[in-house]
Order: structure tokens, then C-alpha cells, then sequence
């Protein structure tokens, strides 16, 4: 995405992969709606299902409530991971949360 306003970047010490999480977000009735959300995923099949997975739960979202989306809400969207693929919905959610972060101190909020 281009013209992002924030970027957040999160790997996985587990593997070494790694994800940009790029949003973009719209003031609504006094509430910061997430109005668009993409990712640049280097890691496994599992990361990149769980990158997609993350675009669908978080979009049209608020700020607070796309940051409570946990790695086990991205598992059970997607009906599951094994256990050694957990880490890879992690990293996906940590990148969204470091994206919000980073947004709101660049907005001062
Ligand atoms: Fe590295 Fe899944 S993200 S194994």
C-alpha cells in the first residue's frame, strides 16, 4: 500500500519470517475506523492464510477493536492451524497491533 498511514513490522523469532502490516484509517463519527488493511508476508502458507484471514476480521473495524484480535481469533477463522503453525497467526496479529501503535503516535492518540 502506498499510501499508508501506518505501517506496523513484526517477525517470528520462532522461524524468522516476517510481515508488514499496512492500514489505512478514517475518522467516522468521532470513531477511527480501520477503512483499509494489506500485508507483505514473508513466511509460510499457514502466515499467509492468517495474513488474508487478518484483512477480512479487521477491516471496516475501530482502532480498539481491531487491536483485541488475538492469534487464536485468526486460528479459529480459519478453522484451526496445527500446533507448530500457531506462531506464524501470532506474528500476523503482532504486526497489526504494531501498526495501530505506530499510528497512533505519528497521530499523537
Ligand atoms: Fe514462519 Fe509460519 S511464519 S513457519
Amino acid at each position: 500500500m502506498k499510501d499508508a498511514d501506518a505501517v506496523g513490522k513484526a517477525g517470528s523469532i520462532e522461524c524468522g519470517d516476517y510481515i508488514h502490516v499496512f492500514i489505512k484509517v478514517k475518522e467516522e463519527s468521532g470513531q477511527e475506523i480501520l477503512n483499509d488493511i494489506s500485508y507483505e508476508t514473508f513466511g509460510c502458507a499457514a502466515a499467509i492464510a492468517s495474513s488474508s484471514m487478518l484483512t477480512e476480521m479487521a477491516k471496516g473495524k475501530t482502532l480498539d477493536e481491531a487491536e483485541k484480535i488475538t492469534k487464536m481469533d485468526i486460528v479459529d477463522a480459519l478453522g484451526g492451524l496445527p500446533e507448530p503453525k500457531i506462531h506464524c497467526s501470532l506474528m500476523v496479529a503482532d504486526g497489526l497491533k504494531e501498526a495501530i501503535k505506530v499510528y497512533r503516535e505519528k497521530e499523537n492518540k
